[in-house]
């Protein structure tokens, strides 16, 4: 094979590898056994593509599940190698054991064998996803959802699939199409009711009506304490099974995926033949190559033949008269040329130009129409920034529709997004680093945008997204929150069923996490999280750190706890005149992502604080640990994710090695 093929196959893979997501645990108390590996420390695939094996996965805490309404939440996928057939599946459990020993693979599941199936001193209840047809066991087809009690003949099982909120009709999910799944599963005690749900990942929350339910006390099957864990096993047909994320909490919603964002799993791995392999190599060569001509005649075409025309609609005459036509924006970006790309996003493209007959330059952001979710999230942006104007927000300056796309022109941002400058760890030492009172400027700049828009505005604005991206910096280095792509008008009657799904991994507060309902706080929870990078120079969560600095939020409480918060700062604007006001700002950044809700001040007390006007309390921290171990009533557990921890439930795009 020619050393071009083989770039190409590799810049294949790198696409494949970027487009991973993947949960992370801040703890680390998974017991892994059999064949269950973590991939890169991420998430878990608890099978490998050996057949007649099988994998565990289970926390090392028990807790008291015995007599309690519980709520579990769990993203999975399994690929298969073969499409239509695979073998055997996976469970969630609640163990009296953390393991279950002796299991046998197969359709045992790794849950049990031969011989200890169906004892009532099992006391295990698992929640089985079922791949394959076990006549032994009474399986009603190879695509199953069963409620398992001490054995694998299920109580109740339902052909996979979920209930539509809006007319009631059943849709069918295949397990094992290899996209990520949700299930829910929801025990209430008052009711004695087990509720089980699946649905697709992007669901914001998982429909109402439940796909089973079995009305039985669970308590008399567990012992006081449970375990819980995932298993799953591979026969005659291979398979491997991911469990990406979990959450269980009382209540508890897993927001989806961000648009967009929904994992993408990578097909079943090929042990291609060198022929196959050359053949592929081949082919992607002349699909790139034909791609490259169609574009290209496409576009001498497209500008030859179709002139330049634009539709007036309602919402833009609505909207008021920054309207540009699409020549002028075409010619500001000459032509939206590739030269002019400053950056790509789930939205569409963002372009440089500069307007005709000025020297101003901008930023044009261009999307596409034919999703109607980047459509309704355009005229959102644009009614609600296109009236707004604050030195520390990015100033729409007009917009264009043409055809299927949409374009919203900006103030150019020549320093870019403040993701560049963090990134103590991920980049040389060249790497421009911002002094401490730069970083300070920028945290106050968007604290001040912030408070604008959550209490200065005629409405209470919720941004939605908060998160270094979206911070660009100036030609002066100040700093202006941009991207309100994600904004909608504060309504309490907003019934997140109907609405997409906005916000970033890591930077959502957990009880969106149970709501599904964005407020001014969540808000203030992802802008506690961002005052903690820009101080620290670094991500949430950073992969090449030492274990207990992995998790940023986590480590610094960590260190505070040991009476060294300062040494969390950044190590170059750790000097001696600076050391109040960044413990001040670490501290309140913590205080601002804590997960309690009602102890995150609001943005007129943040920036009382920052200015000095308004002092921290003496005993915050002991407050802050305080709430963060205390349990709400009903309250289940915290299992492989810790849900008592900050942004734990991280998924980020990043170049994820992928361990096998
Ligand atoms: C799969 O897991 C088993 C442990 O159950 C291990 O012995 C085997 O080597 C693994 N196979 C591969 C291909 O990693
Ligand atoms: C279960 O909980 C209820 C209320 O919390 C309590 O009254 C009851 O005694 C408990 N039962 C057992 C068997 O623990
Ligand atoms: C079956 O599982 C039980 C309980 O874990 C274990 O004690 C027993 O040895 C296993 N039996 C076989 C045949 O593996
Ligand atoms: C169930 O398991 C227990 C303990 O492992 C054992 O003593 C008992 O004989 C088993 N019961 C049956 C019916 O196999
Ligand atoms: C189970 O689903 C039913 C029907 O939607 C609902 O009324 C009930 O509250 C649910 N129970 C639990 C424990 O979630």
């Amino acid at each position: 094979m020619s050393p071009e093929l083989k770039i190409l196959q590799i810049q294949v893979l790198v696409l494949l590898l970027t487009l991973f997501s993947c949960a992370y645990n801040s703890h680390g108390k998974y017991i892994l056994e059999g064949s269950a590996v973590y991939n890169s420390k991420s998430y878990i695939i608890l099978t490998n593509t050996t057949k007649h094996s099988y994998g565990q996965v289970f926390n090392n805490v028990p807790l008291p599940f015995k007599n309690r309404s519980f709520n579990v939440n769990f993203f999975f996928a399994i690929i298969t190698e073969h499409k239509q057939l695979a073998s055997h599946g996976m469970a969630f459990v609640l163990s009296p054991t953390s393991g279950l020993p002796g299991a046998s693979s197969d359709q045992y599941l790794g849950l049990f064998n031969k011989t200890n199936n169906g004892n009532t001193s099992n006391h295990v209840i698992a929640i089985e996803l079922d791949i394959h047809k076990d006549d032994e066991f009474g399986d009603i087809d190879d695509n199953h959802v069963g409620i398992n009690i001490n054995g694998l003949t299920s109580v109740v099982s339902a052909s996979a699939g979920y209930y539509d909120d809006k007319d009631g009709n059943f849709n069918k999910l295949s397990l094992i199409s290899g996209k990520v799944m949700r299930l829910s599963i929801a025990y209430s005690q008052p009711d004695k009711q087990l509720n089980v749900t699946l649905c697709p990942a992007d669901f914001i929350l998982p429909p109402k009506k439940p796909l089973m339910s079995l009305n039985r006390d669970l308590s008399q099957y567990l012992l006081e304490d449970a375990y819980t864990g995932f298993t799953a096993s591979t026969g005659s047909m291979r398979a491997l099974h991911y469990m990406l994320i979990l959450h269980t909490d009382d209540g508890a919603q897993l927001p989806p995926f961000e648009f967009g964002r929904v994992p993408i799993i990578p097909p079943y791995p090929k042990e291609a033949s060198h022929r196959t392999r050359t053949i592929l190599a081949v082919f992607l060569t002349l699909a790139v190559l034909a791609a490259f001509f169609a574009s290209g005649i496409g576009s001498v075409f497209y500008l030859r033949h179709k002139k330049v025309k634009e539709v007036l609609e309602e919402w833009e005459i609505q909207c008021g008269p920054h309207r540009f036509s699409y020549k002028e924006l075409y010619n500001a970006t000459k032509g939206f040329s590739e030269k002019q790309l400053l950056g790509k996003g789930g939205f569409g493209q963002v372009y440089k130009g500069t307007l005709p007959g000025s020297d101003a330059d901008i930023a044009v952001k261009r999307t596409s129409h034919d999703s109607r979710q980047g459509m309704s999230e355009f005229l959102a942006e644009i009614s609600t920034i296109g009236r707004l104007r604050h030195p520390n927000l990015v100033r729409l300056l007009g917009y264009c529709k043409h055809k299927d796309n949409l374009y919203l022109c900006y103030d150019f941002m020549p320093n870019g997004s403040l993701n560049k400058y963090i990134n103590r760890m991920n980049t040389n030492e060249s790497q421009e680093r911002l002094t401490w009172e730069q970083r300070l400027k920028i945290i106050k700049d968007v604290a001040c945008a912030l408070l604008h828009l959550h209490q200065e505005w005629v409405q209470v604005i919720i941004h939605r997204d908060i998160k270094p991206a979206n911070v660009l910096i100036d030609h002066e280095m100040n700093a202006r929150l941009g991207d309100f792509g994600l904004a909608r008008l504060y309504d309490p009657g907003f019934d997140p069923q109907t609405s997409k799904i906005a916000g970033t991994f890591g930077y959502i507060a957990p009880e969106f996490i149970r709501t599904g309902k964005a407020t001014t706080s969540t808000d203030v929870y992802a802008f506690g999280l961002v005052m903690l990078e820009v101080v620290c120079g670094r991500r949430l969560i950073e992969r090449r750190a030492a274990e207990n600095e992995e998790v940023l939020v986590d480590w610094i409480l960590e260190i505070w706890e040991n009476g060294k918060l300062f040494d969390a700062a950044d190590e170059s604007i750790r000097q001696e005149q600076n050391m109040m006001e960044i413990e001040l700002v670490l501290k309140l950044g913590v205080l601002c992502s804590h997960q309690a809700e009602s102890i995150r001040p609001d943005m007129s007390v943040v920036m009382r604080i920052l200015n000095g006007v308004l002092q921290l309390p003496e005993d915050l921290l002991d407050v802050i640990m305080e709430e963060r171990l205390k349990k709400r009533p009903e309250t289940s557990v915290q299992v492989l994710l810790d849900v008592n921890s900050f942004a734990t439930l991280t998924f980020t795009n990043s170049f994820v090695s992928h361990g096998r």
